[in-house]
C-alpha cells in the first residue's frame, strides 16, 4: 500500500490577517506547514515504520521556493507543488503530481498539530477495506438554521451532527474519480465529492488538536498548547 498525503496550504490566510500566507505564518517560530509535514512523516503504529511514504504539498503560487525552503530546512522530504485559487484546486494539482498511490490522504497545513495517532487510525481504517474516511468531533454547542434575514428555521438534532477535521483518507482511486466527475466544485470538501459518487464514508474519532488554525484567536491557542 502506498500511501500519499496531499497538503493544501495555498491559502492565503485572510480571516487571519498575518502578512504571509498562512501556511508560513510561524508557530513557536516554526510555520504551520513544517509542523503539519512533520506530524505526517512521524505518524506510526507502536513499533512500526511510517505509514505516509510520501507528502505533496500545494504551496501558494508566490511563496512556492519558501515552502520548500522550509521543509528542506527541517529535513522534511516533500514535494512542493503551485496551489491554486481554490482548495479544491488545489488539492486537484497536489493530486495530479502525486503519482503512484494506492491510498491519498489530504490533510490541510492549517491542521498542523493534529496528532500521528489520528493519522494513523485514518490510514489503518482505509488499509482495512474503508474506501473514505474522516475524522470527526461531536457538536458541543446548539445549531441553527436560518434564513436570510437571521431568522431561526429550524434547530438540527444535534446528536446526528458532527464537525470534520482532517486528514481524510481515500482510496487513490475513489479521490481521482470524484475530482475527475466533479473537476470544478468548490462548494464541499473531499469527503463531499466521494459522497455525491455513492461511496460510503466511514467516520473515526477525530482530536481536539486536530482543529484549524483560522483566526488570531486559534493562532493564539496554538502558541500556548503546542510544542515549537
Ligand atoms: N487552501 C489551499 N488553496 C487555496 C485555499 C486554501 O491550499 N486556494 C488550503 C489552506 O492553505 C488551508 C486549507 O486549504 O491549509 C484550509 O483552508 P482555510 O483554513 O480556509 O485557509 P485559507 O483559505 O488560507 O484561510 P482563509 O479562508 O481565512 O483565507
Ligand atoms: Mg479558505
Amino acid at each position: 500500500m502506498s500511501v500519499v498525503a496531499l497538503v493544501p496550504a495555498a491559502g492565503r490566510g485572510e480571516r487571519l490577517g498575518e502578512s504571509v500566507p498562512k501556511a508560513l505564518v510561524p508557530v513557536r517560530g516554526v510555520p504551520l506547514l513544517v509542523h503539519a509535514v512533520r506530524g505526517l512523516l512521524s505518524a506510526r503504529g507502536r513499533g512500526s515504520t511510517g505509514c505516509v511514504w510520501r507528502v505533496v504539498v500545494a504551496a501558494p503560487v508566490s511563496d512556492v521556493d519558501t515552502a520548500r525552503n522550509a521543509l528542506a530546512a527541517a529535513g522534511l522530504p516533500a514535494l512542493v507543488v503551485a496551489g491554486g485559487s481554490s482548495r479544491t484546486e488545489s488539492v486537484r494539482l497536489a493530486l495530479d503530481a502525486a503519482g503512484d498511490a494506492t491510498i491519498v490522504l489530504v490533510h490541510d497545513a492549517a491542521r498542523a498539530f493534529t496528532p500521528p495517532e489520528i493519522i494513523y487510525n485514518v490510514v489503518s481504517a482505509v488499509t482495512a477495506g474503508a474506501p473514505a474516511v474522516i475524522p470527526v468531533l461531536p457538536v458541543a454547542d446548539t445549531v441553527k438554521r436560518v434564513d436570510a434575514s437571521g431568522m431561526v428555521v429550524g434547530t438540527p438534532d444535534r446528536s446526528e451532527l458532527r464537525v470534520v477535521q482532517t486528514p481524510q483518507g481515500f482510496a487513490a482511486d475513489v479521490l481521482r474519480r470524484a475530482y475527475a466527475t466533479y473537476p470544478d466544485d468548490s462548494t464541499t470538501d473531499d469527503a463531499g465529492l466521494v459522497e455525491r459518487l455513492g461511496v460510503p464514508i466511514t467516520t473515526i474519532p477525530g482530536h481536539p488538536f486536530a482543529m484549524k488554525i483560522t483566526t488570531s484567536f486559534d493562532l493564539a491557542l496554538a502558541e500556548t498548547m503546542f510544542p515549537g
